[in-house]
């Protein structure tokens, strides 16, 4: 039985969105089934719009509702940082999932994410460093990728990735996008965490 997993994501000018799919193409390759969905928005569209948001490599995905947590194993949470920790609207989507907490339904599920920011040291991994309260409430397994990965090495060039998990620089005007290691980095995520969870499912059965 092949581990299922939901790539949840919140991406407002795309660049998460490509990792996401990235860690997507890692996680099939390694026999997860997977399926994508978005966070719902909580800005109005007017704000949006003066953002000068792009959000059309997510807006056809399905919603994610909190029950529908209940059926994967595993997530990848994929969303931009905002001021160093998580977008309001993710932790918003969170915030609906007390009755989950309440009668423990996630307990043993499996965790990973995926950020970007503007600047190098602009927070990618405080951002995935204060996600895990949200796992660790849930009993939800934090799975980061420590250095697994050479890219994480590199100091000559703008990465954006780290021991908690692939990353992107995305510069303040959002014109650098995921370079080649922030994708090699993102899709060996994907590989590993549905490698990760695929050994638990199997050794549950
Ligand atoms: C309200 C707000 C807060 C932000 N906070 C940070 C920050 O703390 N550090 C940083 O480097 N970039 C920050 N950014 C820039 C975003 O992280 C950047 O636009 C994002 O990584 C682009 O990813 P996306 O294309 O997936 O939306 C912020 C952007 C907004 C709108």
């Amino acid at each position: 039985m092949s581990a299922k997993i939901a790539v949840i994501t919140w991406s407002l000018y795309g660049h998460v969105a490509e990792l996401a799919n990235d860690a997507i193409e890692g996680a099939k390759a390694a026999g997860a089934e997977v399926k994508q969905f978005q966070v719902a928005e909580t800005l109005p569209s007017e704000v949006l719009t003066k953002m000068h948001a792009h959000k059309a490599a997510t807006d056809a995905l399905p919603v994610i509702k909190p029950d529908d947590l209940k059926e994967f194993d595993g997530f990848i949470l994929a969303f931009p940082t905002r001021y160093g920790r998580a977008p309001a609207q993710v932790s918003a989507f969170f915030d609906q999932t007390g009755g989950l907490w309440a009668t423990g339904a996630l307990v043993g599920k499996f965790g990973s994410v995926i950020t970007s920011t503007a600047s190098q040291h602009g927070g990618l991994e405080t951002t995935a460093l204060t996600t895990i309260p949200w796992f660790v409430h849930h009993g939800i397994n934090f799975v980061p990728i420590g250095y697994q990965f050479p890219e994480l090495q590199e100091v000559q060039k703008i990465q954006g990735s780290s021991a908690y998990g692939a990353g992107s620089v995305t510069s303040g005007d959002g014109s650098l996008r995921p370079t080649e290691q922030d994708k090699t980095v993102a899709k060996g995520q994907g590989k590993h965490f549905a490698n990760v969870v695929g050994q638990f499912v199997r050794g549950k059965q």
